[in-house]
């Protein structure tokens, strides 16, 4: 039998384990069934959704990368891995909303599925002991957490990424209402680059059908609406991937 080479654990999320990868400047990036909300007081273990987002992720940062987002993302090792490239994540949650829903209804009074006037870029400071509170540019700029050129890049991309996953979306008759996205910084010789990084799934977009606004995300989680997998199965199988359902539970070896 081969023998498995031990990979060192570098960090355990909620949902993804980081082990170095093999090569220097590479991470490996693994999937968890783990599924938490309103920053872990709800949790559960969801079988197969860290097979479903591996490859909904694979598949969405292909498609920005062939765009000319640059981002982490290297390739799918497996059903649960992915090598990334390694980065300095910077500590910022960049979000996307085209339609008011989730906090924004909460904070502003507004009524979800509400149209906003354009799209909304916001910025959480990343704190799970904070609640990733709410940020402004001016926080950013006054503690430093990005450089004022690197934040101008990283609301560019956003928009742009924004643009391409709408239409994405779109083809598969999904609406993208919002979406979380965090950025890294990749260092080259004498410089560094702010490049997408973590991932792109239906845990961190709100994907409503164009037609019927069944949420196909993870409020079906937060908000108990049923069957968390198969909302996840539908989404992967409108952005035409395919999905083994007998190879959902394929537990790739965890390792310390
Ligand atoms: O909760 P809220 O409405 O602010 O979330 C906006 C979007 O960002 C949602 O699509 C949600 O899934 C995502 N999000 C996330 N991780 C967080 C906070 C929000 O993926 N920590």
């Amino acid at each position: 039998m081969a023998l498995l080479r031990k990979k060192k654990k570098l960090y355990e999320g909620k949902a993804k384990v980081l082990f170095e990868g093999p090569e220097p400047g590479t991470i490996i990036q693994y999937f968890k069934d783990d599924a938490t909300a309103f920053n872990n007081k709800k949790k559960d273990i969801i079988n197969g959704k860290g097979v479903l987002n591996n490859r909904i992720s694979e598949s969405i940062m292909t498609h920005l990368n062939r765009a000319g987002i640059p981002t982490h993302f290297i390739k799918r090792i497996n059903m649960r891995e992915q090598l990334v490239k390694k980065v300095d994540i910077v500590p910022i949650e960049v979000i996307v909303r085209n339609v008011a829903a989730g906090g924004i209804c909460t904070r502003l009074g507004l009524t979800e599925g509400d149209p906003l006037p354009r799209t909304l870029i916001e910025f959480c400071y990343k704190s799970d002991e904070l609640d990733d509170p709410l940020i402004s540019d001016d926080h950013i700029y006054c503690f430093g957490w990005v450089e004022p050129y690197e934040l101008d890049e990283i609301k560019i991309y956003a928009l742009r990424i924004n643009d391409i996953l709408t239409g994405l979306f779109a083809a598969a008759n999904l609406q993208l209402v919002d979406f979380k996205i965090e950025f890294g910084r990749l260092q080259h010789e004498d410089h560094s680059e702010i490049v997408l990084a973590d991932e792109i799934s239906p845990d961190s977009c709100r994907l409503w059908d164009l037609d019927t606004k069944q949420k196909l995300d993870k409020d079906v989680f937060r908000r108990d609406l049923g069957n968390l997998t198969e909302a996840y199965i539908d989404v992967a199988r409108r952005l035409g991937i395919r999905i083994d359902s007998n190879k959902l539970h394929e537990q790739h070896e965890e390792q310390e």
